[in-house]
């Protein structure tokens, strides 16, 4: 089974103390800071941009996983680059431009991925794929956490994989929404092997033993 990485979303943090939240992921064994970027009008809620990334990247040695949900992302993807982004991820249907985004992005030494909306067929873009460094599969539509977990996306998920697999490419697919220490061992099954997860790990009673069972280590 491949190593297993789990992004604990901040969306489920505490606004209010942000540092805080970032040590906790970090002390209960998280691999990547997932930053939620949403603009109002992508999705109707509104989160944080370019100065809280680069206030995070002061506070952490860990990755910054940085998906955006914002319009036209190829005007700000430059400044994400510069706030400290390591993997740099925004939804192709809302770019005029997906392929120069994805290029500019990886020109400046950061990955870059696409991320697709349940409504969003995998086919729609996959000639995208070859110029990503990951796939992002959202398993609720983007806009809000805590959201129930929708089961058909796993089939986009192995769609993914297999495409991935017969490209002889080996790119990670990373999934996002609704993930639980119930659903986990099916995602990963399906292919996905960055776990994004907010809700079921900041709730967590036991967010230490959360993150080891959603990597499969319990
Ligand atoms: C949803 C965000 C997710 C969200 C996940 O729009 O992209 O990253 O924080 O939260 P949970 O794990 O609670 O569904
Ligand atoms: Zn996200």
């Amino acid at each position: 089974m491949a190593n297993i990485l789990v992004a604990p979303s901040i969306l489920s943090g505490d606004f209010a103390n942000m540092e805080k939240s970032v040590k906790d992921l970090e002390k209960w064994g998280g691999d990547l800071v997932h930053c939620d970027v949403m603009d109002g009008v992508y999705v109707s809620n509104m989160t944080f941009g370019m100065p809280m990334v680069a206030a995070i990247k002061r506070i952490t040695s860990l990755p910054l996983d940085v998906h955006l949900m914002i319009t036209e992302p190829e005007r700000y993807v430059e400044e994400f680059v510069v706030a400290g982004a390591s993997y740099l991820t925004f939804h192709p249907d809302a770019s005029r431009a997906p392929l120069e985004a994805l290029r500019t992005i990886r020109r400046r030494g950061v990955k870059a991925g696409i991320v697709f909306n349940p409504n969003i067929p995998f086919k729609d873009y996959a000639y995208l794929v070859p110029e990503c460094d990951m796939i992002l599969i959202m398993s609720v539509y983007a806009g809000r956490g805590g959201q129930k977990f929708i089961e058909e996306t796993l089939d986009k998920v192995r769609e993914a994989k297999a495409y991935i697999d017969s490209l002889g490419l080996d790119i990670p697919i990373e999934i996002d929404g609704g993930v639980t220490e119930e659903n986990a061992e099916r995602i990963r099954l399906a292919g996905a092997t960055i776990l994004v997860a907010g809700s079921s790990v900041y709730k967590s009673p036991n967010p230490e033993r959360t993150i080891k069972i959603l990597k499969g280590n319990i």
